[in-house]
């Protein structure tokens, strides 16, 4: 018999399975943090709508585990509207239910070390994916969740959120917002018993974090680079920082494990926004 959340597990694996039964949409979903949640929800027995714009990768990423019954991809640009309405809409449809928003669709937008020369289409791109796209997968969870009167609504911020001097001006805005929007929602709809939390990482090797690269840091690998360069400025040394981490951290606000934790900030940093080391008091 197959058990859900994958072919062959032994009946006492169910008891291990996290979110069995669940349904998720998670947006940014074909590739980096998004793919890692993706994949560690479906081990974990949920049904997983990944909504991106990469449809290659998309499709690519439900083939790949190999479960069409349990998992499908949806082209869904978060900015518009109606595409993260119809993501939702056609995940009930297909699964019945919705228990679980992943807001982890993002951008970092180009860097720009000088305020003078940044471009406001660009300031408003990263507003629109990371802000507005965000606040659609919160509003038309909520159509869903309200009446059910349960739910998780979990969006990716960024130690960004918190900091400043750690990213480009748009992007740091747009993920204090994020953790700004996230307390308000999560002040809403506690009145369903919805949670609604956000998870900041610190830099993690995907596609999106490698741009930030200063130039002088940058190496022939790229990847090698980064991990270098943000492996050198963390807190936590010698523990690097994966998109599994993350997953995992998504995880845990997703399940029943944190069924009192509502309006938080996660932050999965290793101490980097609690802790400085540029006075050198302990390195
Ligand atoms: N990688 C890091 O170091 C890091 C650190 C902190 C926070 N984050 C946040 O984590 C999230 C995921 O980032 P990542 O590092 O995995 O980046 P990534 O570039 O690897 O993946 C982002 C995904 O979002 C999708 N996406 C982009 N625009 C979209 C849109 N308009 N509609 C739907 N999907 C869209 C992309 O196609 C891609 O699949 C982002 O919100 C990012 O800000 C990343």
């Amino acid at each position: 018999m197959d058990w859900p959340g994958g072919k062959g597990l032994r009946p006492w694996t169910v008891f291990l399975l996290r979110l069995l039964g669940k349904v998720a949409v998670v947006t940014g979903g074909a590739t980096g943090i998004g793919e890692s949640i993706v994949r560690l929800f479906h081990t974990h027995g949920a049904k997983v709508c990944i909504a991106d714009v990469q449809d290659d990768l998309g499709k690519k990423l439900c083939d790949s585990l190999g479960d069409p019954e349990n998992v499908y991809f949806v082209h869904c640009d978060v900015t518009v509207e109606t595409d993260v309405l119809d993501a939702v809409n056609s995940t009930v449809s297909k699964f019945g239910t919705l228990d679980i928003m992943v807001n982890n669709a993002g951008i970092s937008g180009a860097p720009c070390p000088d305020i003078r020369n940044v471009d406001m289409s660009e300031f408003d791109k990263v507003f629109n994916i990371n802000v507005k796209g965000v606040f659609h997968g919160m509003k038309h969870a909520a159509h869903f969740l309200i009446p059910k009167k349960s739910g998780s609504i979990i969006s990716i911020a960024s130690v960004s959120s918190s900091l400043g001097g750690i990213g480009p001006h748009a992007y740091t805005g747009s993920k204090h917002a994020v953790w700004g929007i996230t307390k308000n929602v999560a002040a809403e709809l506690g009145n369903y018993g919805i949670r609604v939390n956000c998870v900041s990482p610190y830099a993690v090797a995907t596609s999106l974090a490698v741009a930030y690269l200063p130039e002088d840091e940058r190496t022939e690998d790229a990847m090698a680079g980064f991990r270098s360069f943000v492996g050198k400025n963390a807190n936590l040394q010698g523990v690097e920082l994966t998109v599994d981490d993350v997953a995992n951290a998504v995880l845990f606000l997703a399940s029943d494990d944190s069924k009192y934790i509502s309006g938080e900030n996660l932050m999965v940093d290793g101490g980097f926004t609690r802790t400085t080391h540029s006075l050198r008091v302990f390195r």
